[in-house]
């Protein structure tokens, strides 16, 4: 097939989309699947598993896995006639819904929670002609107050996890990673780890894969951990949380909407959800960019987070996975470049030999 042509080209077949629809594409997908071999080194010689990878999804068009939902949401709703989007969002939905609305030729409404949005995706929606109401409080009232506003003006397409449309196209991340590893001769996956605000984004790898496995392309499903923040860890703790805290303000959620099917998606495929604090995030995030040069949003080393954590045996429940484990990254470093200047201004900044100059030096914002 040809590279880089978009999800809805690539798994038609797949895919619930109108027939005739002309797909609004920016070229997702189709994300680097990258081999991590010194991370797998942090993990201790006896809890390894046979191979580590990293999929990239911050190599979207707009820098988030989000691509892959908006693609289907905007093609399915340009299909049907509508004419502008509504979204609540953390920031990465934000930028991906006013991508594909701009390429559209369709307007787009953004609420989104006054100060808890990374710089970079505010930028990104500002850029492409969004119209955005900053609401007070978390994304969960942001998301409260797009459900009322639905209800009134059912002119306005609901571009949220709760579109079925958006879940029909993450779940193309599951099909590619299956793809990706089968195509170098690697094992199936056995163990997958996802960063969880909302819990849309697990319960479309969970559907991805049992619908490769249901379709013979894949044995065994495999094993699903969901990474919450500490301070926004509404699924770890059994009940909502009312004002989520963490540094990761992509998954700053504490009431989500499909925590039902995602504690069912880590039941169902024997594996867990887990609790990362902000420190062990940021640390992460470090070792993710200087290890293996991938620079990705504190969110998404929620991921590698979780995964070093079990494997370190800081917390029960972890059995050495038998075939390669994969680790979501869900966006791009690029999006939050505040949070990595904070983090490397409060500590291990890094060491050089180049001695004389270090200590001539500013601190890196000084540049910008
Ligand atoms: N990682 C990143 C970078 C995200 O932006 C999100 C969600 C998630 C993980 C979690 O995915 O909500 O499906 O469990 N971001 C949403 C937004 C909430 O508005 O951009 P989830």
């Amino acid at each position: 097939d040809i590279p880089r042509q978009g999800i809805i080209a690539r798994y038609r077949d797949w895919l619930p989309v109108p027939p005739g629809a002309e797909p609004i594409t920016l070229g997702e997908g189709d994300t680097p699947l990258i081999r991590a071999d010194r991370l797998l080194e942090q993990l201790p010689p006896d809890r390894r598993p046979p191979g580590l990878f990293l999929k990239f999804e911050g190599a979207n068009p707009t820098g988030s896995f989000k691509d892959r939902g908006m693609t289907m949401a905007l093609t399915c709703a340009r299909a049907r006639g509508a004419q502008a989007v509504i979204c609540a969002s953390t920031g990465n939905t934000a930028a991906a819904a006013a991508a594909y609305a701009a390429r559209a030729g369709m307007e787009c409404w953004l609420v989104l929670p006054a100060g808890g949005v990374a710089a970079g995706k505010v930028g990104q929606a500002v850029a492409c002609g969004a119209r955005i109401l900053p609401v007070r409080g978390s994304f969960d009232d942001a998301l409260a107050a797009v459900r009322q506003v639905v209800t009134e003006r059912p002119d306005l397409v609901l571009v949220n996890s709760l579109n079925p449309d958006r879940l029909e196209g993450q779940k193309t991340a599951a099909f590619e990673v299956v793809d990706q590893l089968a195509a170098r001769g690697e094992d199936e996956p056995a163990a997958v780890f996802l960063p969880v605000g909302n819990g849309g984004n697990i319960t479309a790898y969970h559907m991805g894969f049992a619908t490769y496995a249901t379709a013979g392309r894949l044995g065994r499903l495999p094993r699903l951990y969901g990474v919450q923040a500490e301070g926004a860890a509404p699924l770890v703790r059994g009940r909502p949380v009312d004002q989520p805290q963490t540094v990761a303000s992509a998954i700053r959620i504490g009431r989500p909407v499909y925590g039902d099917r995602a504690l069912a998606a880590v039941r169902e495929t024997g594996g867990r959800v887990l609790a990362v604090s902000d420190e062990e995030i940021l640390a992460a995030q470090r070792l993710l960019a200087r290890l293996e040069g991938v620079f990705v949003e504190p969110a998404s080393a929620a991921s590698v987070a979780g995964l070093l954590k079990l494997a370190r045996g800081n917390e029960p429940g972890w059995e050495v996975p038998e075939g390669p484990v994969v680790c979501v990254l869900t966006g791009h470093g690029l999006k939050d470049v505040d949070t990595a200047l904070r983090a490397a201004r409060s500590g291990d900044a890094g060491s050089a030999d180049l001695a004389a100059l270090e200590a001539e030096a500013l601190e890196p914002d000084a540049i910008v």
